[in-house]
């Protein structure tokens, strides 16, 4: 069994320094791993980071992260990376990582994704180059996502992504913008890849729960949603289980509301 605390959307801008650090102590007694799924940042600024950053050193438990959209705004993610690796976090970006866990090994793959819709109402390779490209971005990110999840020889895959492989996890959302939220095809990567979780975030107004079309365990923890500093799971092979109360319930009110 592993337990994992989880959250996503932290936003962090300047003045969100400090916002974070009270609550990490907590994880040591209750979580093997810490995971953030993406929007770690507000507009991407490398000065956000650090202020991240020098929260994220406290931690007690390896942190794994991935970027989200906001990460990107500024054009300084590469800086926003620096920043993060230099408090010993993993940021992973098409990538994947392993840890042991007592007596258990276990592969994160991490990647942003990106948009495109789900079954029945979804952007499709055609046309212009632009929608092309937009299609493509996505599907090369589901492909990374289904050959890493196999090239896995540890005891847990774990998928950690910022935009939804499901609509599941997106109720609540306008369906109207559910596109730019996540792919079905990465639901399908998971799937085929044998993931035993997915993590995600992106979707503030979305719900916590849901699963793949192969019955993948999908959770939405982006702090609008979960409303907690960290959600913590436990993860065997039976299952996944959330343990509300385990974690500080003080809510993490961001400096303002950002858009996804
Ligand atoms: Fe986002
Ligand atoms: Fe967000």
């Amino acid at each position: 069994m592993i337990r994992i605390a989880a959250v996503g959307d932290l936003h962090y801008d300047r003045l969100s320094r400090g916002r974070l650090a009270a609550h990490l102590g907590a994880l040591r007694e209750v979580a093997d791993v810490l995971l953030l799924a993406g929007d770690l940042t507000q507009v991407g600024h490398v000065e956000e980071a650090y202020a991240l950053a020098d929260d994220l050193a406290e931690s007690p438990v390896p942190v794994v992260a991935v970027f989200g959209n906001h990460d990107f705004h500024s054009d300084q993610n590469a800086l926003v990376r620096g920043a993060l690796e230099e408090a010993g976090v993993t940021v992973l970006e098409k990538q994947a990582c392993r840890l042991e866990i007592r007596s258990s090994s276990v592969g994160i793959v991490g990647l942003k994704g990106f948009g495109g819709g789900f079954v029945g109402a979804c952007a499709t390779e055609f046309g212009e180059p632009e929608t092309k490209a937009f299609v493509r971005t996505t599907k090369a990110m589901a492909r990374y996502l289904h050959e890493a999840l196999l090239e896995l020889d540890t005891d847990y895959r774990i998928a950690l992504l910022h935009y939804s492989p499901i609509s599941g996890t997106l109720h609540g959302e306008k369906r109207e913008i559910y596109p730019f939220l996540g792919s079905y095809l990465l639901g399908e990567a998971a799937d085929e890849g044998g993931a035993d979780i997915v993590f995600h975030g992106h979707a503030h107004a979305g719900c916590e729960k849901g699963e793949t079309s192969g019955g993948v365990p999908v959770r939405n923890v982006a702090q609008h949603v979960i409303r907690h500093v960290f959600n913590l799971y436990s993860l065997n092979k039976e299952g996944i289980v959330l343990h509300q109360g385990l974690v500080p319930h003080a809510r993490l009110t961001p400096s303002h509301a950002p858009d996804q």
